[in-house]
């Protein structure tokens, strides 16, 4: 069986920047907290007027191009989300409009943060069958839309943006190499929006409960997010038996330079081939490994032959990591 690469690659973030200076006027909290525990020191918002279709759709044009196709050519779109443009229809129909992807079929992702790299894996698997030529694989995000700005303890911590990567068979042994994906259902509880769905569906009680907002118990996700993001990134390479000091370039997903910097200990790779982008963009949850990977191609990090590694976790609990020979 062929493997499946990664031919074109697109990111899209909204202009608007909020610094940690903004929060220090909206919550009490300082830049000093913010950068010391999560490593982050701006993040992006989107425009009054923009949702999260046209961060993908933008992010998806450039990918396409990239990959020398024509919207009509593409015959799968996934996007991962847990903020769509609506509950439903999904967001990758949104965006297959506003592309004129008119051939492709649409579908959403949701597994949070892990959203993006559990995207490519699904991908993979029907391209390789054979089902489909080619995918769209989304990552796109507008957390401001649930995130509690009176609430300092989750709204200094994400952003709004997205990425994309068109897949298609490889003609050679570049690619997807090895992937390993886990998910615990029963910790649904420590992170999650608790409305809006058929459990607390929306009512004034709700809205006046701050129900619709992102809700996290950040201390207790930080020791889950180090084991799962290393054991996902051990267990990938393992399957290939590739060593991680072979590894040219990890992506991991941004919620807290703390927790990357000690998954890097964990596995044992040196901090600089990690591709970090917290500082400018806060956690955009299945953003985050979409704009970091996209980032890492066009900035040389990832070279011909090179091994790199994807690797996310988030709300579920849901975990994955992808190894790409470049
Ligand atoms: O994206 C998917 C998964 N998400 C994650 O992986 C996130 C994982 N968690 C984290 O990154 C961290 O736990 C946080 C960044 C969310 C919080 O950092 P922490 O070091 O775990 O802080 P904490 O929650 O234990 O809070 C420490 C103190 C508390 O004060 P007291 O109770 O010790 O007086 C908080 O009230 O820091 C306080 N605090 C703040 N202070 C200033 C919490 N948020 C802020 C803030 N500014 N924004």
């Amino acid at each position: 069986m062929k493997t499946i690469k990664v031919t074109g690659w697109g990111t899209y973030l909204p202009d608007k920047v909020l610094s940690n200076a903004d929060l220090e006027k909206m919550v009490d909290t300082s830049d000093e907290w913010i950068i010391t525990r999560t490593g982050i020191k701006e993040r992006r918002l989107v425009a009054d007027n923009e949702v999260t279709s046209d961060l993908g759709a933008e992010a998806a044009k450039k990918a396409v191009d990239q990959a020398r196709l024509k919207p009509e050519d593409i015959e799968l779109i996934i996007v991962a989300t847990i903020t769509g443009d609506t509950p439903f229809p999904s967001t990758a129909c949104y965006v297959q409009a506003k592309i004129g992807a008119k051939n492709a079929v649409c579908f959403d992702i949701n597994a949070a943060c892990a959203g993006f790299v559990y995207g490519l894996i699904v991908a993979e698997q029907f391209i390789k069958t054979g089902l489909y030529a080619n995918a769209l694989v989304i990552g796109a995000e507008v957390l401001s839309s649930i995130t509690d700005w009176q609430d300092r303890n989750t709204c200094v911590l994400f952003g709004d943006g997205a990425g994309a990567c068109i897949l298609e068979p490889s003609d050679d042994s570049s690619g997807i190499i090895s992937s390993y994906q886990g998910s615990d259902g029963n910790q649904t509880d420590i992170l999650c929006m608790p409305a809006g769905g058929s459990r607390i569906p929306a009512s004034e009680q709700s809205v006046k409960e701050r129900l619709h907002y992102l809700k996290m118990s950040g201390s207790g996700i930080f020791k889950l997010a180090v084991r799962a993001m290393a054991e996902a990134a051990n267990k990938a390479l393992e399957k290939v038996g590739i060593d991680c000091k072979d590894v040219a370039c990890l992506i991991p997903h941004q919620a807290n330079i703390r927790i990357i910097e000690a998954v890097a200990k964990r596995i044992e790779l040196p901090i600089e081939k990690i591709y970090l982008n917290i500082e400018k963009y806060g956690n955009m949850s299945s953003a985050s490994t979409a704009v970091g990977f996209c980032e890492a191609i066009e900035q040389g990090r990832v070279k011909k032959g090179d091994i790199v590694v994807l690797v996310a976790f988030g709300a579920g609990l849901t975990w994955g990591a992808c190894v790409i020979k470049w």
